[in-house]
């Protein structure tokens, strides 16, 4: 478990140099025996402490911690309105809100392309359940939240998330539809394109897309997608959208992690530049927010042959585990415009949907 002393602590090593425990405890008021055991459990989280007697302590990989203001700008940069770090999110009209209504009972339109609000924060349960809880009262439409650390970080169907302080990506941004949950269907794989397509963006070529919205490169996962939809079913939604990146994982971790993985320091390859996670984030946004957008007018439709096209099991022959543990096995088909894995048997077509299958190749 980190905590905001943590942080503090691994904020000044993230300068790579020797710090001494006395030092650190002085910069922070407590005691150096303390200071010991907050990094001890810095260590656990999979940050790499080097200990030297007489010298004290350094980070052996240094990391970029994101930074909000680092992110606004590099937002900026790329052409994303971003609203001011100051700017509070709305509250909602409530029906009851008399000082929140509109004149002549208008029904606020959701523009489809908003300003995005950026949060950065230490650290949170998840930052999906975080947008969730805001959501009941304030506007989350266009609201980025990315933590350094989640304690309690969720994946698809139940399981948790794990992931490293300074190593990996953790956030969510949140947005409003007009429309319901049957037309969002396909959103958590027209999030998958645009995750693939930010990432090429910044030079990190060779990811694919594992049915529904797994990120894996070479087989194995970098990272994933939990999209959260919460509404009327003929609209308006509000949707969460989670996404969770490998940066840099230290081997341990990898080998902790119940499923194989890999990170984007592998996709990057030997001799690369490391990965500048504030700019990687920004891009990530830019395209996410773009997606939402054209996914609000048009759907799923300009993402189908994309998405395929990027599907590492397209037209391959694979063995889906449906959750009542029966398997089936065809050939991938493709996907339909709800998102839903369409396998071919011979000349039959059978539609699976997502959040209920696991694909393994046959
Ligand atoms: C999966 O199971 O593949 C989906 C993983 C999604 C993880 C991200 S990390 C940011 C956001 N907050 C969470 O608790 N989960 C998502």
């Amino acid at each position: 478990m980190l905590t905001p002393l943590s942080f503090s602590l691994l904020r000044q090593l993230s300068d790579g140099s020797f710090h001494s425990g006395e030092d650190l405890a002085a910069s922070v008021g407590l005691t150096r025996a303390r200071v010991s055991q907050l990094l001890k459990q810095a260590e656990t989280a999979g940050l790499a402490l080097e200990r030297v007697r007489g010298r004290g302590y350094r980070l052996l990989a240094t990391p970029d911690f994101l930074e909000a203001e680092s992110l606004r700008d590099a937002l900026r940069r790329i052409n994303v309105e971003v609203l001011p770090g100051d700017a509070k999110a709305p509250l909602l009209p409530a029906a009851n809100d008399d000082d929140l209504a509109l004149p002549g009972n208008a029904i606020p339109l959701i523009p489809m392309r908003p300003p995005i609000s950026v949060e950065v924060v230490d650290q949170v349960d998840s930052t999906s359940s975080e947008l969730l809880r805001r959501a009941s009262r304030r506007d989350i439409h266009g609201a980025l939240l990315a933590a350094e650390w989640q304690t309690a970080g969720r994946g698809r169907r139940g399981r948790i998330w794990t992931a490293v302080a300074g190593g990996s990506l953790t956030f969510s941004l949140g947005w409003r539809y007009e429309h319901g949950a049957g037309y969002l269907a396909g959103l958590s794989l027209a999030v998958g394109v645009a995750v693939i397509r930010a990432l090429e963006a910044e030079n990190l070529a060779g990811v694919e897309l594992k049915w529904p919205n797994d990120l894996i490169y070479r087989h194995l996962k970098v990272g994933g997608i939990l999209v959260e939809v919460n509404g009327d079913s003929l609209g308006p939604s509000t949707v969460v959208v989670g996404v969770g990146l490998n940066v840099r994982l230290p081997s341990n971790m990898k080998r902790d992690i119940a499923q194989p993985v890999s990170d984007l320091t592998a996709v990057a390859g030997r001799g690369a530049a490391p990965i500048d996670r504030n700019r990687l984030l920004a891009r990530l946004v830019k395209e996410l927010a773009q997606t939402m957008g054209t996914y609000g007018e048009h759907g799923f439709a300009p993402f189908a042959a994309e998405w395929q096209r990027r599907h590492a099991y397209q037209g391959k022959v694979v063995r889906l585990l449906l959750p009542d543990g029966a398997s089936v096995k065809g050939t991938v088909a493709g996907v339909d415009s709800t998102g839903a894995l369409v396998l071919a048997d011979g000349p039959r077509r059978a539609r699976f949907l997502a959040g209920e299958i696991s694909l393994r190749r046959a």
